[in-house]
């Protein structure tokens, strides 16, 4: 048996009238990356949205591993190895992009990064070995050149992968990635790829929302499909490829916009 490391029972999320998700029970398998795709307003963001506890659920129940976390706060999320980024990344423009990885939600350290903390020498030498990590993590996604350009003025690819660089720093053992291609040049794409297929070698569970089919068909194993709120399809990237209610849900969705 596979080991889960983040299931949910019945998940439901409504907007007003609207049910963004319903009853969604899904089960995600440690160490693989999985693919979650789906139309346009399927709900795929509001799963992750409720997952990693942004959103509250309206009914049901979000497990990582067996321990319910239903309605934690995102930080103690992070403590327990859930990371994730947001569709859109949201860095600190003003900040530099080292900062940004320094300031990652370890331990709340952006907090104390400006205030008393850092004056003696203990401190000084906490934040030294915070620098030293976010520096390899930046070299590790390839944005070591860029460590002191503000953070606003990096491209959107740039900041795609910045938002991985902060989340490595919390050393997650699964990772939730809302469409991390999207408007990322096709250089760049295939960077991303290539460090999510190296960390997940490493051992790091992956959950990977996109639209970007060759990513998903290429590196996701299993696929998760979602429409109106609720999943359609869970297997193999080939079978999602032939699938008739895929198909169905997108040229559905396409007819409706
Ligand atoms: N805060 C909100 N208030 C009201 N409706 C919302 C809210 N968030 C999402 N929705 C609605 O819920 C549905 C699902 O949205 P969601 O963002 O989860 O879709 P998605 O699958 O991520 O789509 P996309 O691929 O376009 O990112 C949409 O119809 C959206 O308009
Ligand atoms: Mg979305």
């Amino acid at each position: 048996m596979p080991e889960i490391i983040l299931s949910t029972k019945k998940l439901t999320k409504t907007f007003g009238e609207f049910r963004a998700l319903e009853n969604l029970s899904v089960e995600i398998q440690a160490g693989k990356i999985t693919g979650l795709i789906g139309p346009n307003g399927a709900g795929k963001s509001t799963l992750f949205h409720t997952l990693t506890g942004i959103l509250k659920p309206t009914g049901g129940q979000v497990f990582p591993k067996s321990q319910e976390i239903t309605n934690s706060r995102t930080n103690q999320l992070f403590k327990m190895g859930l990371a994730f980024t947001f569709q859109l990344p949201r860095p600190f423009k003003k900040m530099s992009v080292l900062e940004n990885v320094m300031i990652s939600p370890v331990n709340q350290i952006g907090e104390r990064l400006t205030g008393p903390f850092f004056q003696n020498t203990e401190m000084k030498r906490e934040e030294a070995k915070i620098r030293d990590r976010a520096m390899q993590i930046l070299e590790f996604v390839t944005l070591d050149h860029l460590a002191n350009q503000a953070a606003g003025k990096i491209s959107g690819g740039q900041m795609k992968l910045l938002e991985l660089a902060r989340v490595l720093m919390v050393n997650p053992s699964m990772i939730l990635l809302d469409e991390p291609a999207a408007g990322v040049s096709p250089t760049l794409t295939e960077l991303l790829i290539e460090k999510i297929t190296e960390l997940n070698r490493q051992g790091t569970t992956f959950l990977i929302i996109e639209h970007n089919m060759d990513f998903i068909m290429k590196r996701c194993d299993p696929v998760i499909a979602m429409a109106e709120g609720k999943v359609i399809f869970e297997g193999t990237p080939a079978e999602a490829q032939r699938n008739p209610l895929l198909l169905e849900a997108y040229l559905g969705a396409a007819i409706n916009d």
